[in-house]
């Protein structure tokens, strides 16, 4: 298989570098922007550079390596990976330290350019198909002392089986699917992302197995669409091996319900368009499938819907919550908006105002109109005037605020069951944890208790937390 001959190859060049490296204590910072997909290419760039002798420090300034895996959704992480860069030439120029940059803002190639142009001293660049280089990538940056630009624009093959290092040893992130078919207007993740392609089910059962047998409770499945799990592969009759039943997202869900060890089980993004029944049928049936489930809106109104091809309309949005409602219960929601799209009306925005105010979602992740080169939004002449966006973005928020306040309201007195994930980073003699519905919950509680799902009675809310209280030790 040409992927395991191209794995076998980077394990030499690993081996390469650790030689190069040996006894020196080199350091490496890593800043990751953007979505969890990132964060969890980011814990595979660290299981690389961890094997090949680099020690993590958060101390960029002190670093041997430099590492960045950007993200270009909006344009502030232009900004920050531009400021960032201004600060390292001096570092550069003083210490010879190695600058790497990938992920998906390096699939732009306005960005690749200004960077060669007004930062000659980066040394490596690689985009989001060729991670899985990064050891050779690095060996040829430190041996010939050359520039590395390895980019790709055609669809990456999936690699499996690159060494990982993850951020945490409670919750682990399981990527399924890479790429996206949508394209909605606004969105610039198809293009630096590639077509939608699915991981072999064998290969994600085998993953996700392995955590719960390293204690791991709460596994995330990742994907720009998750929903459409394996849908590519058989309507273009791909070859794909069905594996303990597993041949689509539900059956997908259902199966990894069945691992022991594994308590929690969370997946974004899905698609509102691709929501079909046997998945909330999925979702209903598994008992360790959490309840919230994050439903992307983008928009409440059905003309600025159709012009960001989102291929629903406000009524079928509601209505499939309806359904949602109906079938699972104790279902909470959360969702993206996006405000000032093209063209977009003040009466168009209130149909957005309109929804939030009917779900009642849990928690709304709201984000300003950005203009992405490459896009069709971006052509459109109807651009909404920043001023605008911004009260927009201030009434929705006010609004979400609000509700949520309300929602709060709603925990007081009851008993939930809460994953304990450690200390409390503001306290340290309190204990956090989250419940289903992602809540952080604070409270007062032993250090024995990380890593169990407990009962605690909520007791007060803030708005961006709950207190809590022991009520039992421990539930199996
Ligand atoms: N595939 C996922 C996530 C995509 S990016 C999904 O479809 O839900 C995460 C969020 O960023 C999107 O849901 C959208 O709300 C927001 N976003 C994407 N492009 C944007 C843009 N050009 N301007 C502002 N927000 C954007
Ligand atoms: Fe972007 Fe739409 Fe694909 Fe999500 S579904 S990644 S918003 S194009
Ligand atoms: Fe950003 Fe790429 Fe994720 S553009 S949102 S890091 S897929």
């Amino acid at each position: 298989m040409e992927t395991a001959r191209e794995i076998k190859k980077q394990e030499q060049y690993i081996e390469k570098v650790q030689e190069i490296n040996r006894g020196k204590k080199l350091k490496y910072n890593i800043l990751t922007m953007g979505c969890q997909l990132n964060e969890n290419d980011s814990e595979k760039l660290c299981g690389m550079l961890e094997k090949m002798g680099y020690i993590k420090t958060e101390d960029f300034k002190n670093a041997d390596l430099n590492l960045f895996n950007t993200c270009c959704v909006r344009e502030n992480a232009e900004d920050k990976l531009f400021g960032k860069l201004g600060e390292l030439k001096r570092i550069k120029e003083e210490k010879g330290t190695i600058v790497a940059i990938g992920g998906c803002m390096m699939q732009e190639k306005h960005i690749t350019d200004k960077i060669k142009e007004s930062y000659p001293f980066v040394d490596i660049i690689f985009g989001t198909h060729t991670l899985h280089k990064f050891p050779e990538d690095l060996y040829k940056a430190l041996v010939e002392k050359r520039k590395q630009e390895d980019i790709l624009d055609i669809d990456g093959e999936i690699y499996e089986g690159l060494p990982i290092k993850r951020n945490s040893n409670i919750k682990a992130s399981v990527t399924i699917m890479n790429g996206c078919n949508n394209f909605c207007t606004y969105c610039i993740v198809p293009y630096v992302r590639g077509r939608e392609r699915s991981r072999e089910p064998r290969e994600i059962i085998k993953e996700v197995k392995e955590l719960a047998k390293q204690g791991y409770k709460e596994i995330t499945l990742l994907g720009q669409n998750v929903n459409s799990y394996l849908r590519v592969e058989k309507e273009k009759g791909k070859k794909f091996e069905e594996y303990q039943g597993v041949n689509s997202f539900a059956t997908l869900l259902k199966a990894i319900n069945k691992i022991e060890g594994i308590e929690r089980i969370r997946f974004v993004s899905p698609h509102p368009k691709d929501f079909t029944d046997d998945v909330i049928d999925a979702i209903a049936e598994s008992d360790k499938v959490c309840k919230l489930i994050h439903l992307p809106l983008q928009s409440g109104n059905t003309k600025v819907l159709k012009e960001m091809n989102r291929k629903y309309t406000k009524e079928q949005y509601l209505n499939l919550v309806e359904k949602m409602k109906t079938k699972i219960p104790n279902l909470t929601l959360s969702t993206d908006i996006i405000v000032g799209f093209p063209g977009e009306t003040d009466e168009e925005f209130e149909d957005t105002l309109d929804v939030v105010k009917r779900v009642k979602f849990e928690q709304v992740y709201m984000f300003i109109y950005s203009r992405r080169v490459g896009t069709p939004g971006d052509k459109m002449e109807n651009q909404i005037p920043e001023d605008i966006k911004h009260k927009r973005f201030n009434k929705l928020k006010e609004l979400v605020e609000s509700q949520i306040e309300e929602n709060n309201q709603k925990y007081i007195g009851t008993v939930q069951k809460v994953l304990v994930e450690g200390t409390s980073k503001n306290n340290e003699n309190m204990l956090t944890g989250r419940t289903d519905s992602n809540k952080v919950v604070i409270f007062e509680g032993d250090t024995s208790l990380i890593n169990k799902i407990i009962d605690l009675e909520i007791v007060s809310e803030h708005i961006w937390y709950l207190k809590g209280k022991i009520l039992n030790k421990e539930c199996e």
